[in-house]
């Protein structure tokens, strides 16, 4: 399941529509639903304590696990997060993400090899995270880890251990202060942060410890997320050469080859769901304090919907996956997160003659989340 649930995912979408998945727990493996539900206004992203404390056990973890969508369940929160995410905030990143992508790239075309996640796909997506905040450059590096850490933890939490529990706690407790004492300090830009403080909704504002768990929200949203993209993107691409040699003479289209990859292996496998009310399912009654686990990841890959769905087709259109999410939850950072993957995979197959695995690329053992632990390359500049 782990290496690939391709083919665990096509027996699920043959064995129905809503599956049992343990108590009180349902899953949802094709396209038609998927996309309904995410749509459907009597779920809601907040899912009962219980299933926090069952998964996570930790008080202050699960406390703010539970308040993680805190964007939707306060429609202040949620007011100004969305209207701070501004088109002119993600063309003014965007216009530094290909200078970012080159800085990046310069030791990777120096050396001849890089570790495609260490050397890029994970530093661009925080590099573009801080950016977004304000983080000031200077104070990047010892913020990182503590954001990786924090990010590592939520990508499979019901498979934390003790340990883990603890470290995500620790780096939870040190992203609370750092960014707090941030907004004090102010950051003087044009920034997330600057706008969440500055915005209100209704004549009303944010507290600071609100506006500091919706920027921890957005670092856990956006970071592994886009690490994934460009990773599962990459392996894609060097998995089908043909797919490769056609994006390299047609660099146009970068645009459609994004979706594909954010089509064929969806960075969020999984998004979960419960029901405010009783809901029918497929004829199936699921009652509020239910778990939906809604399969992204499969829906992107259900026949019904996509033709020949296991082909890495980079000219693919119309391509609706659902790797975003749809509806009232759906990923504030889109646009950024498309802007991110095409200046990465502008920028790299621009500066390169050649790509090739140097090894085999090294799977993380996670199923949401998904993503690779290294992508090990060897690149011959252009
Ligand atoms: C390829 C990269 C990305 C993918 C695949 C992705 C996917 C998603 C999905 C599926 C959701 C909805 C989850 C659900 O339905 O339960 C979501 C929510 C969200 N995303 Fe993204 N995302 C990406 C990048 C980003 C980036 C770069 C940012 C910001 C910097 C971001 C910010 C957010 C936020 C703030 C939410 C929460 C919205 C809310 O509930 O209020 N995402 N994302």
């Amino acid at each position: 399941m782990l290496d690939d649930p391709v083919p665990v995912y096509a027996r699920l979408r043959d064995a129905g529509a809503v599956l049992p998945n343990g108590p009180g727990q349902w899953v949802v493996p094709r396209y038609r639903e998927v996309a309904a539900l995410l749509k459907d206004r009597r779920l809601t992203k907040t899912l009962p304590e219980a299933y926090y404390r069952y998964t996570v056990g930790d008080a202050e973890l699960s406390g703010f696990l539970s308040g993680q969508n805190l964007g939707r369940r306060n429609a202040l929160a949620a007011k100004v997060l969305a209207g701070s995410f501004s088109p002119a905030l993600v063309r003014r990143l965007d216009a530094t993400m290909r200078q970012q992508v080159d800085d990046l790239l310069v030791p990777v075309l120096a050396s001849g090899s890089t570790d495609l996640v260490a050397d890029l796909a994970l530093p661009f997506p925080l590099a573009v995270i801080c950016e977004l905040l304000g983080v000031p450059p200077a104070e990047r590096a010892e913020l990182w880890p503590h954001a990786a850490q924090l990010v590592r933890a939520f990508s499979d939490i019901a498979f934390l251990s003790d340990q883990d529990v603890g470290a995500a706690v620790a780096a939870l407790r040190w992203l609370r202060t750092y960014l707090t004492d941030l907004l004090r300090r102010g950051t003087g830009g044009d920034d997330l942060l600057t706008r969440m403080a500055a915005s209100e909704a209704d004549g009303e504002r944010l507290t600071p410890q609100e506006i500091v768990d919706n920027a921890i929200t957005v670092f856990y949203a956006g970071f592994e997320t886009s690490m994934g993209m460009i990773s599962n993107g990459m392996v894609a691409l060097l998995r089908n050469p043909d797919q490769l040699t056609r994006l390299r003479q047609r660099p146009e289209m970068t645009t459609l080859a994004v979706e594909e990859m954010l089509r064929y292996e969806a960075p969020i496998q999984v998004t979960m769901r419960s029901p405010l009310e009783p809901i029918q399912v497929h004829g199936r009654t699921i009652r509020p304090g239910r778990v939906l686990y809604l399969l992204v990841g499969s829906a992107n890959r259900d026949p019904e919907q996509f033709s020949a769905p296991d082909r890495f087709d980079i000219g693919r259109t119309p391509n609706p996956h659902l790797s975003f999410g749809a509806g009232v939850y759906r990923c504030l950072g889109s646009a950024l997160a498309r802007a991110e993957g095409v200046a990465v995979f502008d920028r790299l197959l621009a500066s390169t003659r050649d790509i090739e695995f140097a090894s085999e690329p090294v799977r993380r053992p996670r199923f949401n989340f998904r993503t690779y632990d290294s992508v090990p390359l060897h690149v011959r500049p252009a």
